[in-house]
C-alpha cells in the first residue's frame, strides 16, 4: 500500500469510527484488507482504496471499518468490573430504583456479546430479589457482523473456556456439537443494536449503568473526549460508568470522576459529592426511555 493510500485509509477510519491507526500499523492494515479484497473479489489493495476514494460506497466503508476493528472479548473479562457489578452496583441500583423497579444497562462496544451475557448471568443470580422488575440490557457495537454473532449467542469451546465458570456454562448454555449456545432465557434479556459511539445516543434514553470497556484505547484523545461527552448524559446522575482496566477518564472528562471508594468505577461529577446521595434514587426514573 502506498504512503498516500495508507494516509487516506487512516483518515477514513478516524472519521468513520474514531479508530486511530498508528503509522506502524501499515502491515496489519495490508494483511486484514487483503482478506477483505479476496472475499469481495476486489483485485488488490490499490483498487480497494480507489473504490473507497471515488465510489462513495458506505457498505464498503463499513466493511473496511469492520475489518480493522479489534473484537477481542471474553466472558467476565478482567473479573473486577463484574465483581463490582454484583457487589456494589447492583445492590445500589436496587435500592435506588426500589420504587420504579426498573434497571437499564448499556454495554457500548459489546463486540460478540460476552460482556452483556456475563451481566445477564449476574442478574439471573439475583432473580429472586428482582422478581417483577423490568430489566433492559442493551448491547451495541459499530460492527453489524459482530452483532450477528452476539445475537446468535453461539460460542466455540475455546470461547466458553475463557473466563466462564463451569457452573455458569452448564446452567446457561446448551451444547451443540463443538459449540455452545446461550440459553433462550439469557438471550431474551439482551437486545443488540448497531451504534457508532461517535454519534448521538439520545434515542436510547438513560441508563443506570454503562459499560464502555476496551474501546477508548483505540481512539485518540479528542475522540475519547467526544465519546465520553456523548455517553455521560445517557447516565442517570446516580448511575455507574465502567471503563476497561487500561482506560481512565482522567484528563478526558470534567463530567465523570473516579469513585473514590471503588477503583474502576466512575460517577457523574454531580454525584461524587456525597456517597449517600447514590441511595436516594431521586432522579432515577427521569428520562426513562428518552
Ligand atoms: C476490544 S472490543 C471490546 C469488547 C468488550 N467491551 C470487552 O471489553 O471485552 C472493542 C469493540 O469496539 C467496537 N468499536 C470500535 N469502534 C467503535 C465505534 N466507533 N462505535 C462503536 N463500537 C466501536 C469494535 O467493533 C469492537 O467490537
Amino acid at each position: 500500500m502506498t504512503e498516500a493510500d495508507f494516509a487516506f485509509l487512516r483518515l477514513l477510519l478516524q472519521q468513520r469510527s474514531g479508530l486511530s491507526l498508528s503509522a506502524d500499523k501499515r502491515y496489519l492494515a495490508e494483511s486484514r484488507l487483503s482478506i477483505l479484497c479476496r472475499r469481495r473479489g476486489i483485485a488488490d489493495l490499490a483498487s480497494l482504496i480507489d473504490q473507497l476514494r471515488y465510489g462513495r460506497n458506505r457498505a464498503l466503508e463499513s466493511a473496511v471499518v469492520d475489518a480493522m476493528t479489534t473484537n477481542e472479548t471474553l466472558f467476565f473479562r478482567d473479573k473486577t468490573p463484574f465483581e463490582l457489578f454484583r457487589n456494589v452496583i447492583l445492590p445500589e441500583r436496587m435500592a435506588a430504583n426500589a420504587a420504579t423497579r426498573t434497571l437499564r444497562i448499556w454495554c457500548a462496544a459489546v463486540s460478540s456479546g460476552q460482556e452483556a451475557y456475563s451481566l445477564a448471568m449476574l442478574i439471573d443470580e439475583a432473580a429472586d430479589r428482582l422478581a417483577g422488575w423490568k430489566i433492559d440490557i442493551l448491547g451495541t457495537d459499530i460492527s453489524a457482523e459482530i452483532l450477528d454473532k452476539a445475537r446468535a449467542g453461539v460460542y466455540s469451546q475455546f470461547e466458553v473456556q475463557r473466563g466462564l465458570p463451569i457452573q455458569m456454562l452448564l446452567k446457561h448454555f446448551h451444547q451443540h456439537g463443538d459449540t455452545w449456545r446461550v440459553s433462550e432465557r439469557l438471550r431474551a434479556m439482551v437486545e443488540f443494536r448497531q451504534h457508532n459511539l461517535l454519534e448521538s445516543s439520545e434515542h436510547f434514553g438513560r441508563f443506570d449503568v454503562i459499560f464502555c470497556r476496551n474501546v477508548l484505547i483505540y481512539f485518540d484523545v479528542p475522540t475519547k473526549m467526544k465519546v465520553l461527552d456523548l455517553l455521560t448524559p445517557r447516565l442517570f446522575a446516580s448511575g455507574a460508568f465502567v471503563l476497561g482496566t487500561p482506560e481512565t477518564v482522567l484528563g478526558l472528562s470534567t463530567k465523570l470522576a473516579v469513585d473514590p471508594e471503588h477503583r474502576g468505577l466512575h460517577r457523574p461529577v454531580s454525584n461524587i459529592v456525597s456517597a449517600s446521595d447514590r441511595f436516594t434514587g431521586r432522579e432515577a426514573f427521569a428520562g426513562w426511555r428518552g
